[in-house]
């Protein structure tokens, strides 16, 4: 096999450097080598910081200054604002397109539809980000990350969002070409028609996400392109900060409850990242429970996790049952499948560094089928800041939690919504239409039966009196 053809340079100094998550192996790393694994015993690799000799500010209340100075691009940015907590990069090697504008929003009336009598539910609405997804936060990171090392290519496999991310660095910024991987017949339109207009040579695969995902790996190893999927440490750091906004907006009060949808399992991950840092440099003195929520329909982590009792275990989980369970997936000729696609994953690449997040955060995980996801999406639509279906699985899990007795009815919960609404509008149509044709084709094949919370449409005859009837009955 060839080299890497990227160039490496020296990026930063000794401060930040990556290093191996088994305990036994513990390698280290300098942050200008491009590795998505250890190059010793495969495991993931964390970027980690001599946070003694950093020295990050004592306090959150720290960065609420920088607002002052939001004119400077990294002040301004939701991302690099917390620059002192993910210190890889020297400022000037910076990529930002502004991401991370993204608001907490309280949502009394979804609370009520999850079940929260304290009605203390948030929604952590990601869908500001410029590409309309949470995968701004990581993108920004790892771009800036791949610019300073002078790669010149950028690939990723993707359900549509991360891809839809990348082609936008690409194209904003002109530093890099994006090359991405799709799996046939299995992205929304939404996030295809962001990759084709960006710019982004496309490559469509014969195959779904989780073999899109072993092709790029093999052919970023053998063409040195540089790969910005969520193995790659770096993004992470970038993802780590929505939690640190979440914090924010709470006046740095830690909620009881994270929520997050849990496909390839980096946002969860990074999630867990934040809160060991947090509570290591003393800037948090609790730490909110995590609950990871699968689609029924690719659903890893829960059979794993809450049915074959795989456990982080100190940095040694027992793979042995992972494997396992791939096995008898294959042998199955089980494929993940649900109307949730960014999250239609069976392999997730981050799952060791996941489950030591559910270990840090006391953490649960839960599936949800395809119903539960569409109806919990309408309730949030109908809360004015609509969501794709993945990102409606986090409220779907809640009131499961709820209803289950584990989230209790006063508790506060924050449930991330990754994605925008408009990045796949057949889904949201399809539940709302008078068309049973139409509902049959986009969610009848996967069993959803009804919708409970549609919202249909009027159809009236092109006649004055008989438009102004219909408004004055249904309004
Ligand atoms: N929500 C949305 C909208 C996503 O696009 C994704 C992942 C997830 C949730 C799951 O996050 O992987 O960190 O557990 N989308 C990836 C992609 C896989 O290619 O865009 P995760």
């Amino acid at each position: 096999m060839r080299e890497p053809a990227i160039a490496t340079t020296d990026v930063t100094t000794d401060l930040a450097f990556q290093r191996c998550l088994n305990p036994d192996c513990g390698s280290t790393h300098g942050c200008d080598e491009v590795l998505t694994e250890c190059p010793k015993c495969g495991s993931l690799l964390d970027v980690q910081y001599d946070w003694d000799r950093l020295k990050p500010p004592k306090s959150l209340t720290w960065f609420e200054q920088k607002w002052s100075r939001r004119f400077e691009p990294l002040s301004f940015s939701g991302v690099w604002r917390f620059h002192e907590l993910l210190p890889f990069a020297k400022p000037e090697q910076v990529v930002t397109i502004g991401e991370g504008q993204t608001l907490l929003q309280h949502a009394p009336a979804v609370a009520k539809f999850v079940g929260l009598r304290g009605a203390k539910l948030y929604l952590q609405y990601e869908g500001m980000n410029p590409s309309g997804s949470f995968k701004d936060n990581g993108m920004s990171a790892a771009f800036t990350h791949a610019h300073s090392i002078g790669a010149t290519r950028a690939a990723c496999a993707s359900t549509g969002n991360t891809s839809a991310s990348l082609a936008a660095y690409c194209s904003v910024s002109k530093l890099m070409k994006a090359v991405i991987f799709i799996g046939s017949g299995k992205i929304s339109y939404g996030k295809l028609s962001q990759a084709l207009d960006y710019g982004a040579l496309t490559v469509q695969i014969a195959g779904d996400f989780d073999d899109a995902m072993q092709r790029v790996r093999e052919v970023s190893k053998e063409l040195g392109i540089y790969l910005v999927n969520s193995v790659n440490p770096f993004r992470l750091e970038g993802q780590k900060t929505i939690m640190l906004r979440v914090l924010e907006a709470l006046r740095w009060q830690t909620p009881d409850w994270i929520v997050v949808p849990g496909g390839n399992l980096g946002n969860s991950s990074a999630f867990g990242k934040a809160f060991m840092e947090l509570k290591q440099l003393g800037l948090i003195d609790r730490v909110p429970r995590l609950a990871i929520i699968n689609a029924a329909g690719s659903n890893t982590l829960y059979q794993l996790y809450e049915k074959r009792g795989l456990r982080w275990n100190g940095g040694r989980p027992d793979l042995s049952i992972a494997d396992n369970y791939m096995a008898e997936l294959d042998a199955a000729k089980k494929r993940a499948s649900t109307i949730a696609s960014a999250i239609e994953i069976n392999r997730p690449v981050n799952l060791t560094k996941c489950l030591r997040a559910l270990e840090f955060c006391d953490g649960v995980v839960r599936e949800t089928t395809d119903q539960e996801i569409l109806d919990a999406k309408a309730q949030v639509g109908a809360g004015g800041l609509g969501c794709e279906p993945a990102s409606a699985a986090s409220v779907a899990g809640a009131r499961q939690l709820v209803q289950e007795g584990v989230i209790g009815p006063d508790e506060s919960v924050v449930c991330i919504l990754t994605g925008h609404q408009l990045k796949d509008p057949d889904a949201t149509v399809g539940y709302h239409t008078t068309d049973q044709e139409m509902f049959n084709k986009i969610l009848g094949s996967r069993g959803v039966k009804r919708a409970a919370y549609a919202n249909r449409a009027v159809a009236v005859n092109n006649n004055l009196e008989e438009i102004v009837r219909a408004i004055q009955l249904y309004s």
